[in-house]
């Protein structure tokens, strides 16, 4: 029987297929692990050292972060993506997660728009939070991504009541490594400046574009959008709970109190010593080239590679701009599915889980409607470390090669159970 007054919040999908495959790898199964979004390789060898060094840093921070911290995070954000970004509108938090949370819950009664697809936590945070979620839809011929005329309708038949209303970015994305162009930032900003709207930009792939190229809507909309970032994916370190804020520049008051009030009524600080090591992380300008420079050719040469062979096979997808994702829509076999009973993404990604050994997160999980035939895969299967040193022993060489190769495996066995269809 169920508990009253439980509320109905589930696991993030996203950990719940990694448990399903530990079970089926238990039983003696080899499953190739497309589903979990964690970067694969180590953080910078001297952002580590500073993390051993500073652990006897036991005291808590100031609630907004560490002032060291939030100057190395503000100057990075000049250096790296032009950013007019002070300290003080710098925010530190235990992860980006934690802090668009704060934001989302400053507000009373909110509209949040949310583009399907999106990353799975943005729906529930806001609806825990009482606020009400609406859907921007995007397609595949758009890239996936929001554009202009598709956040005007649904403002145009939603912005009723004075409510704030609040459309939440995220690019390169998850789930699906695509981002904005200078032009469409400029629109879609153009737009929520006319409605007013507060934008949430979830950047945290923005260092692992993969040409070094992210821009951030912020430079076009800096009056009301929260920019979040952090070390989970460019510096390889999800589990050490660092996120950045960078406030929005509203002349407005309040946000910021009222962030500060949040984060000192929830989770005090973000851990001390990890603060440390991230002004290591966020000072050192040499990270640039000798630590994320690598990284992106690795993910760039991978995701293209990946996206030849399925395209080669019969599946939609659009070649990933940065981060480690791809978005393959299946539909081109909707029919061999269906006469198989495979409907929805859900029963999909059942059977290449079960028949293929290839582990996928559902599109619905992103907010797709349940019969999309859409995927995510996060290309991360392989040895980070030694793809690093390949890489910079010898780019795009036999070496680094041999080492991605697990990758290539589980393309293979979704190309071989389409061939079988
Ligand atoms: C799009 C997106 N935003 C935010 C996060 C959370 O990042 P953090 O570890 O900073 O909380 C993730 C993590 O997977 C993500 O994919």
């Amino acid at each position: 029987m169920a508990l009253s007054g439980l509320r109905k919040i589930a696991a993030s999908q996203t950990l719940l297929i990694n448990e399903q495959s530990q079970l089926l790898e238990k039983n003696g199964a080899t499953v190739v692990r497309f589903g979990f979004g964690q970067s694969p390789f180590p953080p910078p060898e001297n952002v580590i050292a500073a993390l051993q060094h500073y652990a006897y840093r036991k005291d808590y921070s100031p609630v907004q972060g560490l002032p060291e911290l939030r100057q190395a995070v503000a100057a990075f954000h000049q250096r790296t993506d032009r950013l007019e970004v002070t300290e003080e509108q710098v925010l530190i938090g235990p992860g980006s997660k934690m802090l668009i949370y704060a934001f989302l819950a400053c507000f009373d009664k909110m509209r949040v728009l949310v583009p399907a697809p999106a990353w799975v936590s943005y729906a529930p945070q806001a609806r825990m939070l009482g606020h009400e979620v609406l859907a921007i839809p995007t397609s595949f011929a758009a890239r996936w991504r929001v554009t202009p005329d598709a956040l005007q309708q649904v403002l145009r038949r939603e912005l009723q009541d004075s409510r704030p209303t609040c459309l939440i970015l995220n690019y390169p994305g998850n789930p699906d490594g695509l981002t904005y162009d200078r032009k469409a930032l400029k629109e879609l900003a153009e737009v929520a400046r006319q409605h007013g709207l507060w934008v949430i930009s979830d950047e945290i792939y923005g260092q692992l574009h993969h040409q070094g190229k992210h821009r951030s809507i912020a430079r076009y909309y800096p009056e009301r959008t929260l920019v979040t970032g952090g070390l989970s994916k460019w510096c390889g370190a999800g589990g050490w709970r660092l996120g950045t804020a960078l406030l929005p520049a509203t002349k407005e008051r309040g946000i910021r109190a009222t962030m500060l009030g949040v984060a000192s009524e929830t989770y005090s600080c973000a851990p001390t010593p990890v603060q440390m090591a991230a002004i290591t992380a966020y000072s050192d300008a040499a990270l640039e080239k000798d630590y994320c420079q690598p990284q992106r050719e690795i993910l760039s040469l991978l995701g293209k590679e990946c996206v030849h062979r399925l395209t080669k096979a019969g599946v939609q997808l659009h070649a990933p701009e940065g981060g480690f994702y791809l978005f393959p829509d299946f539909e081109p076999f909707r029919k061999q599915l269906a006469a198989r009973g495979i409907k929805s993404s859900d029963a999909l990604c059942h059977a290449l889980l079960h028949e293929a050994g290839v582990a996928l997160l559902p599109g619905s999980a992103f907010g797709m409607v349940e019969t999309s035939l859409t995927a995510r895969l996060a290309y991360v299967t392989f040895d980070g470390i030694a793809a690093l040193e390949a890489e910079r022993a010898n780019p795009g060489g036999a070496q680094l090669t041999a080492v991605i190769a697990p990758v290539y495996e589980g393309i293979e066995r979704i190309t071989t159970w389409l061939e079988g269809m």
